[in-house]
């Protein structure tokens, strides 16, 4: 979708690490209250896209718009309050507790006139609820489990209470039940007027959540749309390069990719 009217949308992106080129002007636009998947091959740039449109990575050229300013633009706090980051990966400060990390995202909300309230501290608890981490909340983070911590972090994303969530790989290092907590869960957020966009590796969880579905590959956006019918053998063959079959989930109804039996794959050589 070019949509010049979404939200949070980015035209004629440049995406750069030092000399190295990862996008080049590629146009992006995340649909109002989508949930929005962004799917592709590993190292493919679906990082680097998340990153700039949530302002941690500066394009080399073109821009990000938010809410019809330029993103490069907004103030701080203001930023951290309209648009939230769940990063692949964090490290939280050596020994902190569970429930002051996940406090922390209350940070952008909190100013010298209005300091720690007991909203926030609902907010706070209701953010661990929702991700299942309350029985957690005086555990040191860095004595978790890989997927206790997840969570901890997807909590403190959510604490921050953003109308905009961008999630990257929510659902690594979950067992499948949190996985499709977490989804349901991001899916409850889109039901309630958030909008979402999410980097997923499984496509079958992203043709069965998303609103809008985003296929990269080397750098660039493959396809787009409904993912029904992003969602096609010849698709997956095209970014993934692997052989399958695309059947209806007998649960939902939506598409499920079936890898080839190897003895299907001809050989490479
Ligand atoms: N900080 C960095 N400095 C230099 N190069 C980087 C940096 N971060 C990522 N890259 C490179 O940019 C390219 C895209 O990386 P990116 O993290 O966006 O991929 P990705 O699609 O998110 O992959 P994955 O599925 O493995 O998370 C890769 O070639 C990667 O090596
Ligand atoms: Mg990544």
């Amino acid at each position: 979708m070019k949509d010049g009217n979404a939200r949070l949308a980015g035209t004629g992106l440049t995406l750069a690490y030092d000399k190295r080129t990862i996008t080049e002007n590629l146009d992006v636009a995340v649909p109002d209250g989508s949930f929005t998947v962004v799917v592709g091959p590993n190292a493919c740039g679906k990082s680097t896209l998340l990153r700039a449109l949530a302002r941690i990575l500066k394009p080399s050229a073109g821009s990000v718009v938010l809410d019809g300013r330029p993103i490069a633009g907004w103030p701080a706090k203001k930023l951290a309050r309209t648009l939230g980051l769940l990063p692949q990966s964090s490290i939280a400060p050596e020994g902190i507790t569970v429930a002051d990390l996940v406090s922390r995202g209350r940070y952008p909300h909190q100013s010298l006139l209005r300091q720690w309230s007991r909203e926030d501290e609902r907010v706070v608890g209701e953010s661990m609820a929702a991700t299942g981490v309350q029985d957690l909340a005086d555990r040191q983070v860095d004595e978790l489990s890989g997927g206790q911590r997840q969570r901890v972090w997807i909590a403190m994303a959510l604490a921050q209470q953003t109308p905009l969530l961008l999630l990257d790989e929510p659902t690594t290092y979950l067992d499948i039940a949190h996985q499709i907590e977490v989804l349901d869960l991001c899916a409850r957020l889109h039901e309630e007027g958030r909008t979402v966009v999410a980097v997923l590796h499984d496509l079958n969880h992203a043709a069965r959540y998303a609103t809008h579905l985003i296929a990269m590959r080397d750098g660039g956006i493959v396809a787009e749309g409904d993912p029904s019918s992003v969602v096609t053998a010849d698709l997956v063959e095209q970014v993934f390069r692997l052989p399958c079959r695309v059947i209806d989930c007998p649960e939902t109804g939506t598409p499920l990719v079936v890898p080839a039996a190897r003895a299907r794959i001809p050989a490479a050589h």
